[in-house]
């Protein structure tokens, strides 16, 4: 097959390829736990299936505007502006099938052939495939473990060139769950601004809280017009499959995304839209209690990694993953992980499947029963004391 020379450069999601291989595992009959992959085990809350069973009947089937539907435009609108203290309008909105093309797209229209953009490292692999995709350099901005996992902005600082056009910012963190706070906020706001950078502020887990309070860049002063803030109903309303995500930013640049969503998917599917607002004006206790579910798992698994041997593990803010400091074992990340699944039966990730910062660490989501995460522990005990 003679590719485009692009396609060499574009990356993937190492989870996707761990999956592949536990179902092979699987289907050969062994038993895997899964705690590889960054979904919620719930259902979606019924109030919102209701909301699309009805949509559907009321006639949303079919094309919307490319940038979504007016009316959802203006619902997701108010949420940010609800939970982040904002004032975005509907025209700064723009709806797409899920939170992840908003990163390509962003990307697409933002950033030239040797641009630089500045990606959290470790983190979510797509920041770095999509910037190397486009021709571009994706510079690591390092998360260390003494910091708690959350950028120092001397160090972003000192990353800046004139080349730089994006910095990504995921604050609660994949994969280590750490939590920026207002004070790195500003610190970071107060580069991007003095440089006149965009920011890409991927928030998809900003209902996922255990400690501390949540703060978006997007409150600080004079970053309205330099932030793309991403949010999704992936995670909060556990809607991984259905698809949508959006984003607010500058209404000028939603009209350049919005034309790229209409080369590509023309538009995100209308009841999908309608049953997201459904999710926001619904009930939350749901959702709420997923998110407590979320914590009291989180708090299992942290206290089961830190009595491995060889194992330490940091209690993240949010999200739903843990981050292992593996080096105590003195296997290699890879090679544990790699154990762990062919040996133990336990699907997790290398913390070099987030970038080389990742070294030394596992990455495992805590997004599996409490039952399912005790037997995980002992199966690595098991498997770290043989
Ligand atoms: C940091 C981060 N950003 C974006 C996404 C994409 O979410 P969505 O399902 O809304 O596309 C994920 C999903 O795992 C994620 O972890």
């Amino acid at each position: 097959m003679n590719l485009a020379e692009r396609m060499s450069r574009l990356g993937t999601e190492t989870a996707f390829e761990v999956l592949a291989r536990a179902g092979q595992l699987e289907a050969q009959g062994r038993d895997i736990i899964h705690l590889e992959i960054g979904q919620p085990d719930f259902q979606t809350p019924d109030y919102i299936i209701e909301a699309a069973h009805q949509a559907l009947k009321d006639g949303y089937t079919g094309y919307g505007p490319s940038a979504g539907l007016p009316q959802a435009r203006e619902r997701y609108a108010q949420y940010l502006n609800d939970t982040r203290g904002t004032d975005y309008d509907a025209s700064e909105i723009v709806i797409t099938p899920g939170a992840k093309p908003i990163l390509f797209f962003g990307i697409l229209a933002l950033v030239d052939e040797g641009d630089e953009v500045i990606v959290p490292n470790p983190g979510f692999p797509i920041y770095e495939s999509v910037t190397e995709f486009v021709g571009a350099k994706a510079v690591p901005a390092p998360l260390r473990e003494e910091r708690e996992f959350r950028l120092d902005p001397d160090e972003l600082a000192s990353l800046v060139t004139d080349k730089t056009k994006l910095i990504i910012l995921n604050s609660p963190h994949n994969p280590t769950g750490s939590m920026l706070t207002m004070e790195d906020l500003e610190a970071i706001a107060a580069i991007a601004i003095e440089h006149q950078i965009m920011v890409l502020s991927d928030e998809p887990y900003s209902k996922m809280v255990y400690d501390g309070e949540f703060h978006s860049i997007a409150e600080v002063d004079g970053m309205r017009d330099l932030t793309i803030l991403l949010e999704g109903f992936s995670k909060t309303y556990a809607m991984t499959g259905w698809r949508l995500g959006y984003a607010a930013m500058p209404a000028d640049l939603a009209t350049q995304i919005a034309k790229l969503q209409t080369n590509c998917t023309s538009c995100t599917a209308s009841f999908i839209q309608i049953a997201g607002m459904a999710a926001y004006d619904g009930p939350q206790e749901e959702s709420e209690a997923m998110m407590d579910s979320f914590k009291q798992r989180r708090d299992v698994i942290v206290a089961g990694l830190n009595e491995l041997p060889g194992v330490s593990c940091l209690s993240p803010a949010g999200a739903f993953y843990v981050f292992p400091n593996v080096t105590g074992t003195g296997i290699d990340g890879k090679q544990l992980a790699s154990d762990c699944l062919e040996k133990a039966g336990v699907a997790v990730l290398s913390g070099t499947a987030f970038g080389k910062y990742g070294a030394g660490y596992l990455r495992l989501s805590s997004a599996n029963s409490l039952e399912n995460i005790n037997e995980a522990l002992e199966r690595i005990r098991t498997l770290l004391e043989g």
